[in-house]
């Protein structure tokens, strides 16, 4: 039976059971038979297929709900901008975040948005996702310290307030956003209505589809967004857009991709950034010469680490822009000009991952995990590729270690 269940797993909500492992699946229908008091799978299996409200929980037993506050944070500054470039009188833009899990997504964007000073009239957020579950934990607004994470949380203090069991986001907050369940394959069935979004956050989902599920969500966002709307995905998702004709938005580590290639001649549509020079490989800008007393020791210190510093943005910038192999080559040339570093090996592995070289990313993880331990997003990237392979004890001893780090952190 596990079989079939996967299957119309994928079939209702696009997920790969490889991405999440089968003993994840195993244990939600475990769970859930438990809760129905069915011993046997045949039964079960019957009424999955009567009961779109056993579905639903089965759903919910099964999704990754994994989310925090400004998470990837240079969206938010990216979305933002372009908010800013494309406002109009008398007509809010309007913003879509899906999957919104249990709500850090949407909010963040509500706050980044009153950062950028926007008032309440002038956006609007709707916020989806298939879980039931998560959509009711985001309608308790009540987050834990596992919602907070890095180091950059100043917004705590102007956007929250202290309750039972948690902290809550003020009412200016909580009013720009609307959650509603659905499903981003049958987005129609569920949408708050006709007319495109300017701006669509489709982030840390793509992941969890097959290639032909991936193209198929593709075609869904691109008909959810105006005709040069703004679509934003998660790190390892960022060469996908650019498959179906997106441009990037050249905005560094936001993953940020527009709907129409006119950005340099539409009326509308305007480069986020100012117009950035083409990366190429890094070059030292400067000639590095020996050292001769302290000071200049230092200073030859600091010229060269601000050198390896900009050559990691480029391939970051690169990677970014969905030029997968590109950003490889880049940083191939830096590992021969400046040698090893946890940030390399972790963005060469990322550029591997989003190509789907998952053998070469997940060496290129462990690297980077050998030289930096505790760097936090390549455990996350390799633990979800460890799964995907099938090498469920190695991605929970990741998982762990990550849960162990964020505690010691206080983050
Ligand atoms: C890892 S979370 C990502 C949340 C947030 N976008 C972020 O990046 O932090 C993935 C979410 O996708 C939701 N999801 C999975 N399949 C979906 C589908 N077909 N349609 C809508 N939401 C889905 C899950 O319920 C889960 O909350």
């Amino acid at each position: 039976m596990p079989g079939s269940v996967e299957n119309l797993l994928k079939v209702t909500m696009g997920l790969d059971s490889a991405s999440v492992g089968p003993t994840v699946v195993r244990q939600a229908v475990r769970e859930r038979m438990t809760a129905c008091r069915i011993a046997e799978p045949e039964a079960y299996w019957e009424i999955l297929n009567g009961s779109p409200q056993e579905l639903q929980e089965l759903i919910n037993a099964v999704v990754v709900p994994e989310t925090w506050f400004f998470r990837d944070r240079e969206a938010f500054a990216a979305l933002s901008r372009y908010a800013r470039v494309h406002k109009r009188a008398n007509q809010p833009i309007k913003i879509l975040s899906l999957p919104c899990s249990t709500g850090e997504e949407p909010y963040s964007v509500a706050m980044a948005m009153f950062d950028a000073g926007f008032g309440p009239q002038e956006f609007k957020i709707d916020a989806v996702d298939i879980s039931t579950r998560n959509l009711a934990i985001a309608e308790r607004e009540v987050y834990g310290r596992n919602s907070f994470r890095g180091s950059s949380l100043e917004f705590k203090d102007r956007y929250f307030e202290a309750v039972e069991g948690g902290l809550q986001p003020n009412t200016a907050v909580l009013k720009q956003v609307r959650f509603r369940a659905g499903n981003l394959f049958d987005f129609q069935a569920s949408s708050f209505g006709p007319g495109g979004y300017d701006v669509l956050l489709c982030r840390n989902l793509l992941i969890y589809f097959d290639r032909e599920l991936q193209d198929r969500a593709l075609v869904c966002l691109k008909g959810l967004l105006t005709s040069d709307g703004l679509l934003l995905v998660g790190p390892a998702e960022s060469a996908l857009p650019r498959l179906h004709g997106f441009a990037s938005a050249e905005w560094p580590m936001a993953f940020a991709f527009l709907k129409s290639n006119r950005v340099q001649t539409g009326t509308r549509a305007i480069p986020l950034s100012s117009p950035t020079r083409t990366p190429s490989a890094p070059k030292p800008k400067t000639k590095v010469v020996p050292p001769v007393g302290r000071e200049e020791q230092l200073q030859t210190t600091a010229q060269l680490l601000d050198q390896i510093t900009e050559s990691l943005k480029t391939i970051e910038r690169i990677a970014n822009a969905g030029r997968v192999k590109e950003a490889q080559e880049v940083a191939r040339e830096h590992l021969k000009q400046f040698g090893p570093s946890a940030e390399l090996f972790y963005l060469l592995g990322l550029a591997q991952d989003a190509e789907g070289a998952a053998p070469e990313a997940v060496q290129n993880y462990r690297k980077a995990l050998y030289l930096a331990p505790s760097h936090q997003e390549a455990l996350t990237h390799l633990a979800l590729l460890l799964r995907k392979q099938g090498d469920l004890n190695g991605a929970e001893a990741l998982t762990g270690r990550l849960g162990r780090i964020r505690k010691g952190s206080g983050t």
